[in-house]
This record gives structure tokens, sequence and C-alpha cells, in this order.
């Protein structure tokens, strides 16, 4: 597709010090949390930093000596003990403020992000795969998260951590602790040499599950076609195409984390035993007391936990900034559709005129669609458009709505220029209601209010009566309160018609416009949707894009499309009498009527 290929995104190439800015900007509103959090962590080192060294005086000061008095071992004990305890506490509430935090991140980071893909143009969702912008929404700010709640959270606790140990360590012996001191080297070098490895493969990871994921939201929202063409073995077979990839992919990420992780662990016991060699050589030559030793192969082992969380985290950090980049992607794109700077307020008594004046329009540069179309519909008239398939009258529709921009020319309603009007007022002024009416998961109630607390059941029962859906409502179990689901398998096309017309009476917008569902309903239906239009079309502009001609049979005026051109326009009467394209599309369906009662 041509216009897939958009420029890349300013924030693709920024450097990471600018995503981890943008990532802190959320952070900021929970300061006093994070600080909190960093007070915790203070508490919690010490006590941890402290819990050998107060061995260590035992030992050496107690213990080993001639003369071994019980009493103060005891209250180091307690005091142990008690230091434990505080170091819990502090880490229990840690953990708490911190999921607390990053839970708060979140749900700001998809308020944003999902205010924002509201706002972008049709263009953008027929360029971009929805199963990817799922994957933005749930996985990748979750991930964006885990930068607060674990990558930032092990930079201040392990790193404190390392500082406290080092210094203890200096402080007891700094021979020792300089020795200690240089293992750092060591165990750098192991997480740069599997770093790059680590990465991709989480990468690879990654890009296969929204691959997936993307097939799984494609399927389930065609299922019904693929049910009606038995197309689900070879949708499974297609799924397994992805699946495997996915599935190699995790196995191969697991392998290498497994194989980073355990070489971590050699090196952490190859220390702990190479300390207690040349520690152990200091003790028998009273270089160094015993307690202290003890305190060294303690604090080695502190040392190295931080260090392996550190690196741990710092794929956190990759993953974290991969999908900051790729929210920040979304959160970039400009719509193609912007609101006037200087919008001209509609008035509330607004008569609903509409003028297509010469537009031209085309979805792809190459292939135009509508070719300088020109018309007029005065207020509170009734036109319909009929026009072979794929002659350009949906795009009229949706080029009155506002969802893509004239090329050329220009559509005014009331004498203003849709381009100047803000996009909520022209939304507000024109009701579309689509060939597919959509319903979603709420009572019957809920569907025809549109989840507007304001309108009342009153209003909504008025509504189904004029519009003749009362009817059929009436006749369901649990009336109003039926629970619909949202692909509205339960109702048929003319009682979804019916409601969708009821929807729109509650409305009450200056300007409807129908775009009819091609699907053939039976005569009795047919009937009631033809009255139902007929309720709703008063006092109103109406424009009607008619399959079945008998729809429009009585507007005020009907304009024919062919190619992207109106081709024909005049009253039912005169049409027939012109005997052109207008006529030969009834004799047509009128045919094709007589034959399927035949
Ligand atoms: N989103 C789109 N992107 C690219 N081309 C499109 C898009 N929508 C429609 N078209 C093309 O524009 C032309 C007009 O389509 P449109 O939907 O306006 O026809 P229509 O008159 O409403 O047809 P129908 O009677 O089948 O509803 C067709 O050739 C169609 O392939
Ligand atoms: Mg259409």
């Amino acid at each position: 597709m041509r216009r897939a290929e958009h420029k890349k995104p300013k924030s693709l190439r920024e450097p990471a010090s600018h995503t981890m800015r943008e990532l802190l900007i959320y952070a900021k509103p929970y300061r006093g949390l994070f600080a909190g959090v960093v007070g915790l962590v203070v508490i919690y080192n010490l006590t941890q930093v402290s819990q050998p060294y107060l061995v260590k005086i035992a030992i050496d000061r107690y213990l080993l000596v001639s003369h071994a008095s019980l009493g103060p071992i005891f209250e180091i004990g307690l005091a142990y003990l008690a230091i434990t305890l505080i170091g819990l506490v502090a880490n229990l509430f840690q953990t708490r403020l911190v999921a607390a935090a990053g839970q708060q991140i979140v749900r700001r980071i998809r308020i944003d992000l999902f205010t924002h893909i509201e706002s972008l143009s049709m263009k953008y969702f027929e360029t971009h795969d929805t199963g990817r912008l799922l994957t933005n929404v749930s996985s990748d700010t979750t991930r964006i998260s885990q930068f607060f709640t674990q990558f930032l959270l092990s930079v201040i606790r392990d790193g404190l951590t390392i500082v406290l140990v080092m210094g203890a360590m200096l402080m007891l012996n700094w021979k020792l602790g300089l020795l200690s001191a240089t293992l750092i080297p060591f165990i750098m070098a192991i997480s740069l040499v599997f770093r790059p490895f680590l990465k991709q493969r989480y990468n690879a990871t990654r890009s296969r599950l929204s691959r997936l994921i993307g097939f799984i939201a494609e399927n389930l929202t065609g299922m019904r076609i693929i049910q009606v063409f038995h197309q689900e073995q070879k949708q499974l077979r297609a799924f397994d195409n992805l699946n495997v990839p996915y599935q190699n992919a995790s196995v191969s990420e697991f392998k290498w984390d497994v194989l980073f992780n355990r070489s971590f662990d050699l090196l952490g016991n190859l220390a702990v035993a190479f300390m207690a060699w040349i520690g152990g050589m200091a003790v028998l030559h009273h270089a160094i007391k015993l307690g202290v030793l003890y305190a060294f192969i303690s604090y080695i082992q502190q040392f190295f936990a931080p260090i392996n969380s550190l690196t741990q985290n710092w794929n956190t950090l990759q993953s974290s900034m991969i999908s900051a980049e790729r929210v920040n992607a979304v959160l970039a794109t400009k719509s193609d559709l912007t609101d006037p700077t200087l919008p001209v307020a509609l008035n509330s008594d607004s008569p609903g005129s509409i003028v297509f004046d010469r537009v031209s329009f085309s979805y792809d540069p190459l292939q135009p669609i509508l070719q300088d179309v020109s018309f007029s519909v005065k207020p509170g008239q009734f036109v319909g458009i009929a026009g072979e398939t794929g002659a350009g009258k949906s795009t009229l529709i949706s080029l009155l709505g506002r969802f893509y921009d004239v090329n050329s020319g220009r559509i005014q309603v009331d004498g203003i220029d849709i381009r100047d009007i803000r996009q909520a007022d022209l939304h507000r002024l024109i009701a579309v209601v689509q060939q597919e009416v959509h319903l979603y998961s709420g009572t019957i109630a809920d569907n025809i209010r549109l989840f507007r607390p304001e309108v009342t059941a009153e209003a909504i029962q008025e509504a189904a009566e004029s519009t003749g859906a009362a009817r059929f409502i009436r006749r369901l179990p649990e009336g109003y309160n039926t629970w619909l689901t949202p692909g509205g398998a339960n109702l048929s096309t003319g009682q979804r018609q019916l409601l969708a017309f009821a929807r729109t009476l509650v409305l009450n917008p200056k300007i409807l416009v129908l775009d009819e569902a091609t699907a053939n309903i039976d005569a009795v239906t047919e009937l009631a949707v033809q009255a139902g239009l007929m309720q709703i079309a008063q006092n109103r502009t109406t424009i009607v894009i008619a399959h079945r001609l008998s729809t429009i049979r009585h507007a005020n005026w009907i304009y024919v499309m062919e190619h992207g051109q109106i081709a024909e326009s005049g009253t039912h009467p005169q049409l027939m009498a012109l005997n052109g394209r207008y006529a030969d599309m009834v004799h047509k369906s009128s045919l094709a009527t007589a034959q399927q009662f035949a």
C-alpha cells in the first residue's frame, strides 16, 4: 500500500536519554510516593549491611576470647532480630508503594494513548495494523511501568547496596576490600558480552508475539466470514505458521537468559571460594580476625546479588525503552485532520443545508474516486443517492462527516466550510447511520441511549415507538432490558436498522445520512424500515444512499452516481421519463424482485 510508507516517527531516531526523560515526566506527579520509596530503601539497605557487621562483633569480641560471655551475645542476637524485622517491614511497604505508583503511571499512559488514538483519522487505522495498536495499549504500557517498578527501583536499591557494601568492606580491611573491587570488571564483562544476544532474542520474541496477536484480532472480527466460507482449517494452519516461530523465539530467549544467569552464579561462587582462600590464609597468619573473614564472605555474596539484579534489570530497561519508543511513536502521530484554529461556531438553530462545491477526492493519488462533484441539499429536504456499487456513494458521506478531507473543492454546511467547524460540533450536527449498524454490549435501552445517562427511559420508548422498533422490542423476553452482543447476532438486519433509527431520533441531529444496507430484507421488514425512515426524516435534512430504490422513490430529489460523478438527477418520475441509468436500475431491481418471489 502506498500510503503505508509513512515518514518514520520522530522519536524512533531520538537517543535513549530523550525517551527516558519523557518517561520520567509520567512519574512527576508521584514524586512524594517515590521519595517515600527511596527512604524505605535506605532503611532496608542499612539493615542488610549491618547484619554481617553484628555477627563479626559477636565472633571477634565475645566468642573467640578466653572468657566467652553469653550476655552480650544474647543482646547482639536480639539486635540482629530487631534489625531483620525493621528491614522486613521497610521492604514490605516499599514493594507496596512501588506497585501503587506503577499502576497509577500505567493508567495515565493508557488514558493518554487511548485519547490520542481516538483522535486519529480514519486514514491512520487503514494504514496501521490494529493488532499492533492493541499490543501498544496493553503490554507496552505494562512494560513501561516496569521501568519505574523494576529498573528505577533496582538502580536505587542495588546501587545503594553496592556503595554501602563496598564502604563496609573498605572500612573492615581496605586491602581485601580493594581486592574484591577488582571483581567488578569481570562482572561487567560478562554482562556486556551477553547483552546484545539477550536484546536480539527479546526483540524477536516481541515482534513475533505482536504478529500473532494481530492475527487473532483480525480473525475474531472476521469470524463469521471464516465460518461461512469454511476457512477454519486454513486459518488454523496460518495461525500455527505464526505460532511456531513465536515458540522458537521464546525458547531461544529463555536459553540465553538461563546461560547468562548461570554464568553469573558461577562467578559468584568462584568469588566466595577465592575470598575463603585468601581470607583464610590471612586469618591463619593473624593478619585479620575470623569475624572479619565471616563478614567479608557475607558481603561478597551481598555484593553479587545487586550487580546481578542490576544487569537483569538492564533487560527491563531495554524492553521498557522499546515499548516507550513504540508508544511515543503513536503519541507523536499527528492526526491528518486538525480542528481549525479559529472555529466558526454553529448556530444551535442551524437549518441544515448542504453544499458540495466541485469536490474531488481520492484515497490513493493514482486512483481518483470523486471528480468535480457538485450538488446541494436544502434544509429539511429528503435526497436520495443511487448508483452502482463502487460508484463513490459511501465516499461522499465519509467526506461530509469529515473522516477524510477533500483534495479540491469544498463542502459547506449552512454556508460554512466544514473545515472551519470543530469536528465535535460537526458530528453533533450530522448523524450517519452506516450500512453496518454497530451495537455495543449492553441492553437495548443502552444501545438506543448510546450510553448518555441524560436520555430518559421515556425518550427511549418514544423513539422506539415512532420508528417502529418498539414492535419487535416488546416481543423480546426482557423488552428494553434484553442484553445485546456487540456483533448483534441476536437481532436481524431489519431490527438492527430500526434500532439505529431509534438511536438517531434520540440523538436528534439536524442532518441525517443513511447508508442503506445492501442485505436483502423481506417485504414486511422493508415496509417497516421504510416507515421508520419516514418518521426520522421529518424536520431534518436527510440523505439516503439507497440500494433498494424503493427507499428513495418519494425523495425530493435523486442523484445518480457513476464512476465518481453525478450522471443523472431529478425526481423519480422525471428520471423514469428520462429512461436512462436510473430507469435501467429500477427495471433491473424489479426484475430481481420478481425472480426472487417466482
Ligand atoms: N478506504 C478506502 N481506501 C481505498 N479505496 C477505497 C476506500 N473506500 C472505498 N474505496 C474505493 O473507492 C471507490 C468508491 O467506494 P465507495 O465505498 O464510495 O462506493 P459505494 O458507491 O458506496 O459502493 P457500494 O454501493 O458497494 O457501497 C471504490 O472503488 C472503492 O474501492
Ligand atoms: Mg457504500
